[in-house]
């Protein structure tokens, strides 16, 4: 197959440079909502749709890992009717797919403090997680009560845990030994990441991760945001020159 082959309707990506992993932070749910007089969940509602959408176009485009902030640490903080609302539309989220999850051969998994969830969310995020662990056609990796500082904190007491048990040499703390006591040990570091809504920020996500990833930022709503420019995204991707600190070619 040649490498700039266009599949189905995906304009001309060349699938040789398609980023492997792409983490997306879903912004703008609820201002999407306001400019149509609705209450901010009917914006998490058609944000779930969103989800569906780009979880179904980056299994076809062939992405290996998916990353979505779906609930950070600070999201907590939000109104308790908001909340719960957001954890209904996970819980049902999880229980939907399931099943175009293992007819697409999608393997679930979750990050962040995943014990501080509703119990019925567990039960359905445990159910998904183990019916699909053996798929390895994407992965689909939720962020749920992430945080990048708690997750380095998390790491760091790890890693002095052990030091101080003897089993690591303080001399022999790597970025690699760092990465591999993160939630997202054993998967490559972002190569995209997205932000919609227009805001310039990283809000806590990925921050150790994310040291050489492209980022691209959108004005878009998550809710307006769609497979056309999910793929405009890519392919500008693709157009940028990756050095990894080093000089051009
Ligand atoms: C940000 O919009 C979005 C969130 C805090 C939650 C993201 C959740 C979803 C897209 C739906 C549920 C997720 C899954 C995986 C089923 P915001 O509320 O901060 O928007 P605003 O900045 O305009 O107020």
């Amino acid at each position: 197959m040649n490498s700039n082959t266009s599949f189905h309707d995906l304009p001309a990506l060349d699938t040789a440079k398609l980023p492997a992993h792409v983490a997306i932070i879903m912004d703008g749910n609820g201002r999407w909502a306001k400019k149509r007089y609705l209450n901010r969940i009917n914006g998490h509602k058609k944000g779930t749709e969103v989800v569906r959408t780009i979880v179904r176009t980056s299994r076809e485009i062939g992405i290996s890992i998916l990353s979505l902030y779906a609930f950070s640490t600070e999201n907590w903080q939000r109104p308790q009717k908001e909340v719960a609302a957001l954890m209904t539309l996970l819980k049902n989220f999880l229980q939907s797919e399931l099943k175009e999850m293992m007819d697409n051969n999608i393997r679930l998994t979750s990050i962040g403090q995943i014990e501080r969830l509703p119990e019925n969310v567990k039960m359905a995020l445990h159910k998904a997680t183990t019916a699909t662990r053996e798929n390895n056609g994407m992965v689909l990796n939720l962020a749920l009560s992430y945080g990048g500082r708690s997750e380095i904190v998390r790491m760091v007491r790890k890693i002095a845990g052990k030091t101080k048990d003897g089993l690591i040499d303080p001399d022999s703390i790597t970025p690699e030994l760092i990465s591999e006591h993160l939630y997202t040990h054993g998967m490559p570091d972002p190569d995209l990441l997205v932000r919609t809504s227009g805001e310039m920020r990283i809000s806590n996500f990925f921050l150790w991760q994310i040291a050489y990833s492209e980022i691209f930022f959108t004005d878009t709503l998550w809710p307006d945001f769609n497979k056309d420019e999910f793929i405009q995204i890519l392919k500008d991707y693709q157009n940028r020159e990756r050095r990894f600190g080093k000089v051009g070619s």
